[in-house]
């Protein structure tokens, strides 16, 4: 019952360091540990696929000096993890706009990318300067070029043809979403691949999220039926 998919909105960093009378950016630094914990026990457990939402393309409207405090903890997370996930068989590869980022964190990524690339435990995807809808309409821009020029018909377009011009082209759909910090909202996180998800909303603020967390939403998860549209006594015949 272990998903093979878990993307998670890591939300809350902000109010964790409120609450401490911390500056924001403090939470943000916290915010990296519980990247790193929740990575390392994603892994052990056995997780496939661990997607995690590092920068929205919201985001940038941030004030400047936060924004540039995000991109140096992202470039210091992938050049300080690059071992340890070359050690543990993860691959990473990013989503998103990334030729919005800054050239040097663009090239530790695409770096990162490149060295974990022959990594087959666990696939871990970030997802900076992404949103699902841009990502949507850059998919469906790719496939009207192809239209355009008449190498495809109206009727070749299909649920497979517009997951394979998404950026999450090579990974399967999400099983399970979590959001931390007690919004109840996607904010544009993966709505085509998160379309038949189970949702998992807490209340710990991602700075505090970690292995007792990652259980507690994994467990639920265990707990739940998922029927795809079926009845039960379909589901029952198929185990
Ligand atoms: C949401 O909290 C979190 C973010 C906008 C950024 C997430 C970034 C990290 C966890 C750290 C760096 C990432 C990596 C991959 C090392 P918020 O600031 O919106 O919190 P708030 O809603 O309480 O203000």
């Amino acid at each position: 019952m272990l998903p093979e998919h878990v993307a998670i909105i890591m939300d809350g960093n902000g109010r964790w360091a409120q609450r401490r009378e911390l500056p924001r950016t403090s939470g943000h630094e916290q915010g990296a540990e519980a990247v790193r914990r929740t990575v390392r026990h994603a892994r052990r457990l056995g997780i496939r696929y661990l997607t995690l939402f590092a920068f929205s393309t919201l985001n940038w409207a941030r004030p400047q000096e936060e924004v540039h405090e995000l991109m140096l903890l992202l470039e210091s997370f992938l050049r300080d993890e690059r071992e340890e996930l070359l050690e543990n068989g993860i691959r990473l590869m990013a989503i998103g706009e990334r030729e919005l980022l800054p050239p040097q964190v663009r090239r530790v990524l695409e770096e990162t990318e490149a060295v974990t690339a022959h990594c087959e435990d666990m696939v871990l995807v970030l997802a900076v300067s992404y949103d699902g809808r841009r990502d949507l309409v850059r998919a469906v821009r790719q496939i009207t070029a192809l239209a355009s020029r008449g190498e495809l018909l109206p009727a070749d377009v299909s649920e497979e043809l517009i997951a394979r011009s998404l950026s999450t082209a090579h990974i399967p759909d999400v099983d399970l979403l979590v959001r931390t910090s007690g919004e109840i909202r996607l904010s544009g996180f993966l709505p085509f691949e998160a379309c038949y998800a189970e949702l998992y909303f807490t209340d710990t603020h991602w700075p505090d999220f970690g292995e007792a967390q990652l259980d507690e939403a994994l467990a639920t998860y265990a707990r739940r039926q998922r029927r795809f549209g079926l009845i039960d006594a379909q589901i029952a015949g198929m185990v």
